[in-house]
């Protein structure tokens, strides 16, 4: 392979990125789409660098197919809208083998002669519709409401399965594909992992977070969760010569696109019975979510003839699977304590498959559902999983209630700490509202040591029992007395991991403020009001010392949230822990957001950023702006007061220079913040 080619001169760069390009869009594919990658992933990741660096220095060469650009690009204010030139259309629904038949009849009378099909699972996933131009991706659109969709082409550049250019022969001018975009299960349950971790919310299932990241403003997010992208389709399949549905999906395959390869040809109803049957068990073990089998004419010419109606076509037809029932028995009710106190009642049951794992446990939220099911310990229950996910208690088998089994009633002390938990008024759950109970304390700590926390890797759910049954750390400052010594005593801890654990519990000192305010749980403040509060106010003093009038004055937060952090701070345990944070040190304030009152010197000013910054991510210099009271919008117009330009800017710099907005090079920036911030 040419390696070496010196990139210094322009001819020389060129032929290099022509070269990378090809070799990763190869790797690429081998490893997204064929699953049998060729190289190790640092081999891979050296020919990325590579590129990016030669982009880099010659940015004129960068373009929108480069795997390069698949990290995701601008964020945006709102997606574009998409008209579908030929509408995305939905399926029409049988749930049994007999309406499968009663298709398979019409479509033999309509052709008058019987007709193949092709069965192919389908997936559980939103559906996507590609563009490309002379085998170059230039745009991707969800399916909106069938007729109108949204522009997500950035978001699904940063797909590595989709290929930004096609394999040869592709077909010159235009090609439009369908297909759908979804999570692996496997990826599905490590992604909720990582957001447990972080604190953040669970996504209830694969479509939704199939969903969710793909309709993300900014590709980044989407280019960082791990979405597969699988064709079925092709628009005006006949006018690119092909005949069957067969034939299509070689094609797709052949083109470099991810294909499902678990279609079969059908000649008959008892072959598409068969499949059916199939993959009505085999789908639990399917690495992807399927929620039935499309069942769909091999011959494309026929299907024009078809036609469709307003809903579907009249060429094809789902059949849903039944979601999975099982029955099992209630072992116990077992109650947790969370962060926040609140005592949540699981079932626990006789171990049962279900949708491809073993479940054990389902969980019954609170009194009223138990009352409602009706659930006692030693029934016969029927689960399932919601949303093929989560499993609960769909009913209890009341016929096999032998014996005079007792209600079920929530205790009145807290299983952990054993003190009396008050039914409060107004609320369906239980609350310990013991602030020392060691589950609220563990919890708590384990959500302090959180990403959107204070960010302490290592502080896992095994120290943190251990430090609390040990009663070594008793709350959040606890953990700032640490020594490695001390910690490399406990169970399973080696002296590495202390010496890191140590690390990262002193890193912490320095995090922001909206990350301390964050990590210390006050109710109702997550990451958006924690970072409104520090912006606002920029100290925990200030913040404190606030009315509950002029909290809810600060934008995004309301009377609600106000009252809630008001309470807080007037707690003289909470305000008792904060002194001992900061005496060990603990980061109090937001010396790059210090603002006092409500006197914002940018108020007026509308500031857009392109290109790479220096000293800090795009987000968070926005952030910094927005904190002086600036708009940040993502477009150039004639109302922005500057445009900041970083590293590699590209076409809002144009139209910064076309409309006469005023350009500041990143240093110009930075030192208009700094004195806007001093002024204030
Ligand atoms: S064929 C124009 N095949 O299910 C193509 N659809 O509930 C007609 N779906 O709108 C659809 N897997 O988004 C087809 N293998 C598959 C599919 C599939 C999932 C989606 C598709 C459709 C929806 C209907």
């Amino acid at each position: 392979m040419p390696r070496n080619v010196d990139p210094i001169t322009r001819e020389g760069a060129s032929e290099r990125i022509a070269f990378l390009r090809g070799e990763l869009a190869r790797h690429e594919h081998l490893y997204y789409v064929e699953d049998a990658p060729e190289v190790p992933d640092d081999a891979y990741d050296a020919l990325m660098r590579e590129l990016a660096e030669i982009e880099k220095r010659f940015p004129e060469l960068r373009t929108p197919d480069s795997p390069t650009m698949r990290v995701g690009g601008d964020v945006r204010a709102e997606f574009k809208r998409v008209v579908h030139a030929v509408p995305m259309q939905s399926l029409d629904n049988v749930v049994d083998l007999a309406g499968v038949e009663a298709f398979l009849t019409r479509l033999n009378t309509f052709a008058s002669s019987p007709q193949a099909v092709v069965c192919e699972p389908k997936i559980d996933g939103l559906a996507i519709n590609l563009t490309y131009e002379d085998g170059r991706f230039v745009q991707g659109s969800t399916r909106g409401d069938g007729s109108v969709g949204e522009d997500v082409t950035e978001n699904l550049r940063t797909l590595s399965s989709i290929p930004l250019l096609l394999n040869a022969p592709f077909p010159s001018g235009r090609l439009e594909v369908r297909g759908e975009v979804c999570i692996a299960r496997e990826d599905f349950a490590r992604l909720n992992e990582q957001r447990e971790k972080n604190g953040e919310p669970f996504f209830a299932n694969p479509r939704n977070a199939a969903a969710g990241s793909l309709r993300q403003l900014d590709p980044a997010i989407t280019a960082s969760r791990p979405l597969r992208a699988y064709l079925y389709h092709i628009v005006n399949a006949l006018s690119h010569g092909i005949a069957r549905q067969t034939e299509l999906l070689d094609r797709l395959a052949l083109w470099g696109f991810p294909t499902q390869k678990r279609e079969e040809a059908c000649a008959s109803f008892a072959q598409v019975s068969d499949y059916i049957e199939r993959w009505s068990a085999e789908r639990f073990h399917y690495h992807i979510g399927t929620d039935g089998v499309v069942v769909k004419l091999d011959d494309l010419k026929l299907r024009e003839e078809l036609g469709s109606t307003l809903k579907a076509p009249r060429w094809a037809v789902a059949f849903k699977f039944p979601p999975e029932e099982k029955r099992t028995r209630v072992l116990g009710i077992e109650i947790t304590v969370g962060r926040t106190g609140v005592l949540t009642p699981t079932a626990t049951l006789e171990p049962v498959e279900l949708s491809g794992t073993t479940v054990r446990r389902a969980v019954l939220h609170n009194q009223a559902e138990i009352d409602r099911k009706d659930v006692r310990v030693g029934d016969f229950v029927w689960v399932r999983k919601a949303g093929e996910i989560i499993p609960e208690i769909v009913r209890v088998d009341v016929e096999a209630r032998t014996a005079d089994l007792p209600h079920y009633h929530m205790p009145e002390d807290c299983p952990v700490c054993g003190s009396r938990v008050p039914r409060i008024e107004g609320e369906a759950m239980l609350r310990c509202i013991n602030s020392s109970c060691p589950a609220v304390i563990k919890e708590g700590l384990f959500y302090f040591a959180s990403r959107v926390g204070m960010d302490i890797s290592g502080l896992g759910r095994r120290t943190v029992d251990a430090l609390v049954d040990a009663g070594r750390v008793h709350d959040f400052a606890d953990l700032y007395t640490l020594t490695v010594d001390e910690l490399a005593g406990f169970d399973r801890m080696g002296d590495k991991s202390a010496h890191n654990l140590v690390a990262a519990i002193d890193a912490s000192r320095a995090r922001p403020l909206e990350a301390l305010l964050v990590a210390i749980g006050i109710r109702m403040v997550g990451k958006s009001v924690a970072r409104a509060l520090a912006g606002h106010f920029g100290s925990i003093e200030k913040i404190r010392s606030a009315s509950e009038e002029e909290l809810a004055l600060v934008p995004g937060i309301g009377q609600v949230v106000a009252a809630s952090v008001r309470a807080y701070f007037d707690d003289p345990h909470n305000m008792q822990l904060l002194n001992r944070l900061a005496a060990q040190g603990i980061r109090m304030d937001s010396p790059d957001v210090f603002i006092s009152g409500a006197s914002l010197p940018w108020v007026d000013k509308k500031i857009v950023f392109t290109g790479e910054l220096e000293r800090m991510s795009r987000a968070d210099a926005q952030e910094l702006a927005r904190a002086l009271g600036a708009q940040t919008p993502d477009a150039v117009s004639a109302k922005t007061t500057w445009l900041v330009a970083g590293d590699g800017a590209g076409s809002k710099l144009e139209k910064a220079r076309r409309l006469g907005v005023q350009i500041l090079d990143e240093p110009a920036f930075w030192e208009l913040l700094e004195s806007a911030q001093k002024g204030k």
